[in-house]
């Protein structure tokens, strides 16, 4: 993500950020919670956090690195407020999956894996929603939104 276009974008504190490595240091196990507890506070783990991490717990950085890299639910990015996830599975594809999505990038002016320079929206795909019968579909948040047609799409952003 480009954060130069980011409107909102604030570098978290390097002060907080060892204040909760500090609560778990050198204890190599706390890896994973240590993350989701700074990933919890910011939004996403800031990459000036990975140094500080990989030192405290005795850690090589590219070990941290390649443990976040891992999971799919870590960020080292800031994202939006509400995650967008536009469904690309078979059942949406063949009843229009392409064109909402095409119309969803258009409505927020972001490519998928993007996030808003205004950090309200981070849009994603999916492989299935797991509602196929409601194709096309996708996730606002924790709402899905089925039977979607270019209207819908529209009404949805321009809320
Ligand atoms: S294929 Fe889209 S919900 Fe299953």
């Amino acid at each position: 993500m480009d954060k130069a276009k980011i409107t909102n974008y604030e570098e978290p504190g390097l002060a907080r950020i060892n204040e909760i490595v500090a609560e778990y240091s050198q204890q190599k196990w706390a890896l994973i919670p240590l993350v989701q507890k700074i990933q919890n506070e910011f939004g996403y783990i800031p990459p000036q956090s990975i140094p500080i991490i990989a030192k405290n717990l005795r850690l090589f950085t590219s070990h941290v690195q390649g443990v976040i890299s891992f999971y799919g639910q870590l960020y080292t990015e800031p994202r939006g407020r509400r995650v967008v996830r536009v469904c690309r599975g078979t059942a949406c594809h063949v009843r229009g999956g392409k064109t909402i999505l095409k119309l969803v990038k258009h409505h927020l002016g972001i490519e998928e894996g993007q996030t808003t320079p205004d950090l309200e929206y981070t849009l994603e795909t999916v492989a299935c929603i797991g509602v196929c019968v409601l194709a096309p579909n996708m996730v606002i948040g924790d709402r899905v939104f089925g039977h979607l047609n270019p209207k819908k799409v529209e009404q949805l952003f321009k809320k």
